[in-house]
């Protein structure tokens, strides 16, 4: 064999090694999905070298970036919400009644993401065809240059905007038939949100529904069942999200290592535990050949630097009864291999005994973030198409 095909062989093996991923059996175009996971990661790397650069991320994500142009359809425009960027998507057809409304947050670990990215451009659009809905696709400003409480103020600065009479009138909106959606970090954001407006005397409108797309819920406990599990499976791994978690309150990379640790959480703070305790509230499929053991604590000049991860703004999952006792309708949407997982089921569980109704869709055969792959797997696309379906039924 000659040096070339040597070399030839070699780079194949290597890059044969890195596509393949051991993927459950029940995944459809495994294939595809190694392949879309092997560029995420190279994408992980190239952004990881680019910040040690000091060169902004949004060099290399400025790509996922599509312009609000509107189609035969829906009318796209980019404006602003109480000085925070939104897009609008508004149904191009007049209509002598009123529309139902989707106020929408996008994902991204509380770091990436833009309401002008593709997947959300995508979503945005065929809600508001679908629905014959306005959708507002919200912005908020990202870590590591802002963090916590900043994405949940801008967030939540947007929606009171929207939610005033005069604002909802000028957009045709029916007040009664508003629903608050979020996926992943933007399911966070929704929720935290929609527990914010209970309390909120400005607001008087009643939001019909809340819609948490694999949403993350807490904080406190990094070895729930779904994190031991999936832990390095595609889209999001454990050590990705743990990044995410600990950047959304601080770039001091202690408190990321304590929670990689899982000893984040100082022992004054153990009461925080039962309302994150997966052994009273998974049900028991997903518990399953684990163990719980109580909380090992961690030293309290975490939790005092950085009081976040304690907040019930970035912890919805932290809120006590009487407060999810008054949430409106809530959908909640899991994947089975995600870390995010059982923050999802664990919700689920307490809202329902709070007395919330809990609309639970579960995906056995997919990964975080199911939905924003819609244009490329068939999983993905069914799911969507599901989605909009629960929602043409319920708002
Ligand atoms: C969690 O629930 C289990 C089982 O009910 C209980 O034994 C344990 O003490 C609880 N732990 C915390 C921290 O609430």
């Amino acid at each position: 064999m000659g040096k070339k095909s040597l070399y030839l062989v070699i780079s194949c093996v290597l890059l044969a090694s890195f596509v393949y991923a051991p993927l459950p059996d029940n995944i459809e175009q495994p294939w595809k999905l190694m392949m879309t996971w092997a560029t995420m990661r190279v994408q992980i790397h190239l952004l990881r070298l680019l910040d040690t650069l000091g060169v902004p991320s949004s060099v290399l994500l400025y790509l996922y970036e599509v312009p609000p142009t509107s189609d035969a359809n829906v009318i796209v425009t980019d404006t602003l919400f109480n000085k925070v960027p939104v897009r609008v998507f508004e149904p191009k057809q007049k209509l002598s009644t009123m529309r139902r409304a989707v106020f929408y947050i996008h994902g991204g670990g509380w770091t990436l993401g833009d309401a002008a990215w593709y997947p959300y451009d995508d979503l945005g659009r065929q809600m508001a065809d679908k629905l014959d809905a306005v959708v507002i696709s919200t912005n908020y400003r990202l870590s590591p240059q802002y963090h916590f409480p900043t994405q949940f103020e801008d967030v939540y600065d947007a929606l009171r905007w929207f939610l005033r009479k005069n604002v909802l009138a000028e957009y045709g909106v029916d007040p009664t038939r508003i629903c608050i959606a979020g996926d992943s970090a933007g399911g966070n954001l929704a929720a935290a949100a929609t527990q914010q407006l209970l309390d909120d005397p400005e607001v008087q409108i009643k939001v019909k529904i809340q819609s948490l797309i694999y949403p993350a819920l807490q904080a406190l406990d990094m070895d729930l069942p779904s994190y031991r599990e999936n832990a390095h499976m595609p889209i999001l791994r454990k050590t990705e999200m743990v990044v995410f978690w600990s950047t959304y309150f601080t770039s001091d990379k202690a408190l990321e290592e304590a929670m990689l640790a899982n000893q984040h959480t100082p022992v004054e703070s153990s009461h925080l535990f039962q309302f994150v305790n997966w052994s009273t509230l998974l049900p028991e499929r997903f518990k399953k050949g684990h163990l719980y053991t109580n909380p090992i604590h961690g030293p309290s000049d975490l939790a005092t630097k950085y009081p976040g991860f304690l907040d019930v703004r970035a912890s919805p999952l932290l809120a006590d009864d009487s407060k999810l006792q008054g949430l409106p309708l809530t959908h909640i949407l899991t994947c089975q291999y995600d870390v995010l997982r059982d923050d999802g089921l664990m919700y689920a569980s307490r809202l329902r005994a709070a007395g919330v109704q809990v609309a639970h869709e579960h995906v056995e055969d997919w990964f975080h973030g199911v939905l924003s792959f819609a244009r490329y797997f068939r999983a993905s696309h069914r799911e969507l198409r599901k989605y909009l379906k629960w929602l043409e039924e319920n708002l």
